[in-house]
């Protein structure tokens, strides 16, 4: 499935973008090994996290929904999930992949994961290794899905992570709470906490001390009810958009603000964007606003390294950003982007070519030099949130943008092409 968008429009109004991703994710793990029901509102519906409930209830977890984004969970408690019958297929998600593999590695049950193409190519060691330290026994291929897993007895260990890495920070945690022993991890760089408030938040004490948290095995679960905030990585898309087309004013209601994944907005108001936080709240133990943003000039900037944890999964927005501003934009320390869903420096680096921008590539970033951008053809590589990003570019484009390879947009963002198209874009989705 490919878009092509055609020039020109602005963003306006009010819209809600989708459940975040990652709060998702946790919501169907948490509350499938809680006692009792946990019931979520809000949930993305989007394939990733579908790919989450289908792992669960091939283990046994009964669970409704979702319908209009609600969720029930009928939790089996810590030791109630049962073997899986089938390899356990995480799609495109990094995230399911990661945490159930530190989820499984201490089950009285082997199971087995895979994924797409994508996923099969994304590196798996990060997690293996600690996780072998905890005495888990993990066959990999060269370090790629598919994984075996051998359920093993664990036992606890303080673990420096080598790069800042949320998603390696919860599978050593969850894998932490069938240890023997306390489960310690440190962070090199502060990277996003949803794990930790959640499993405070369903009766798992955790204690933090700077870069460090720990915790102790033995707490029971308990299921919550919850409701997930907007996404923040969704939200991204619409703060290029109306930042970058003349005459946009929308507003984003029910964004997740959590301080460990407000890069974009920081890195957007450097650039000079227009971003207000309204109506500042707590939403299921995450700090939640109304985003609204107007047009702004945007100018180039020097992104500062500490901020590309904070906004790791908005940088294909923040590339288009780049490229409408006046001046010259630097990313460095950003070398985790080519290992994401596809390899985003190179990517967008092309892609940006092919609409005749000038950018050059580091191994660790991009030097982005703005300028007009023209009509052309892009390929995404399947990559979602190369897709909306580039989506966003058609605003200022002076011809129509052909973005090839769009279909895992749903894996984070199904509602899309109708809530872009709301808001103002000239979207149109067309079968390739
Ligand atoms: C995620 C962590 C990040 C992010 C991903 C979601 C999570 O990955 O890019 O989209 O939910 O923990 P890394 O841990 O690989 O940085």
């Amino acid at each position: 499935m490919d878009y092509k968008v055609n020039a020109g429009g602005c963003l306006r109004g009010q819209i809600t973008v989708p459940g975040d991703k990652s709060i998702s994710h946790r919501v169907v793990m948490l509350g499938a090994i809680a006692e009792g029901v946990t019931e979520a509102d809000g949930l993305l519906e989007g394939a990733d996290v579908l790919a989450t409930i289908a792992a669960f209830r091939s283990m046994g977890v009964r669970i409704d929904g979702p319908r209009q984004g609600h969720l029930r969970i009928e939790g089996v408690g810590l030791r109630g999930l049962q073997a899986p019958a089938d390899t356990i297929d995480c799609g495109n998600s990094g995230t399911a992949m990661r945490l159930l593999t530190g989820l499984l590695a201490g089950q009285g049950f082997d199971s087995s994961l895979t994924g797409d193409d994508s996923l099969q190519r994304r590196p798996m060691g990060r997690v293996l290794t600690p996780l072998a330290q905890m005495g888990a026994e993990i066959e990999a291929q060269d370090g790629r899905a598919p994984l075996h897993i051998h359920g093993r007895p664990l036992r606890g260990i303080h673990y420096d992570l080598p790069v800042a890495s949320a998603q390696v920070k919860s599978a050593v945690l969850l894998a932490g709470l069938y240890a023997t022993g306390d489960t310690c991890v440190r962070e090199p760089a502060p990277t996003r906490d949803h794990s930790e408030r959640m499993l405070q938040g369903f009766g798992q004490p955790l204690r933090v001390d700077g870069a460090q948290r720990c915790l102790s095995p033995g707490a029971h679960l308990r299921g919550q009810s919850l409701r997930v905030p907007g996404d923040i990585s969704s939200a991204a898309f619409f703060l290029l958009g109306a930042s970058i087309a003349a005459k946009s004013d929308l507003l984003l209601e029910g964004v997740g603000i959590n301080p460990t994944r407000t890069g974009i907005v920081e890195i957007l108001t450097r650039m000079g964007a227009r971003i207000d936080l309204l109506r500042l709240r707590e939403v299921g133990g995450e700090p939640v606003a109304d985003l609204r943003v107007r047009h702004a000039p945007l100018r180039g900037i020097d992104i500062p390294a500490r901020l590309v944890p904070l906004a790791i999964d908005e940088f294909p927005a923040i590339f288009i950003a780049a490229a409408a501003a006046d001046g010259v934009t630097r990313i460095h320390g950003a070398e985790e982007l080519r290992v994401k869903e596809s390899d985003r420096i190179a990517v967008m680096a092309a892609g940006l070519r092919s609409l005749g921008i000038v950018v050059e590539e580091l191994a660790d970033g991009a030097i982005i030099h703005g300028g007009a951008l023209g009509a052309g053809e892009v390929a995404s590589h399947g990559d979602h949130r190369i897709a909306m990003a580039f989506a966003m570019a058609g605003l200022i484009a002076r011809g129509p943008i052909h973005i090839r390879d769009c279909a895992n947009v749903a894996t984070s963002f199904p509602n899309f092409p109708e809530l872009a198209r709301a808001a103002g874009l000239d979207l149109e989705v067309q079968s390739s």
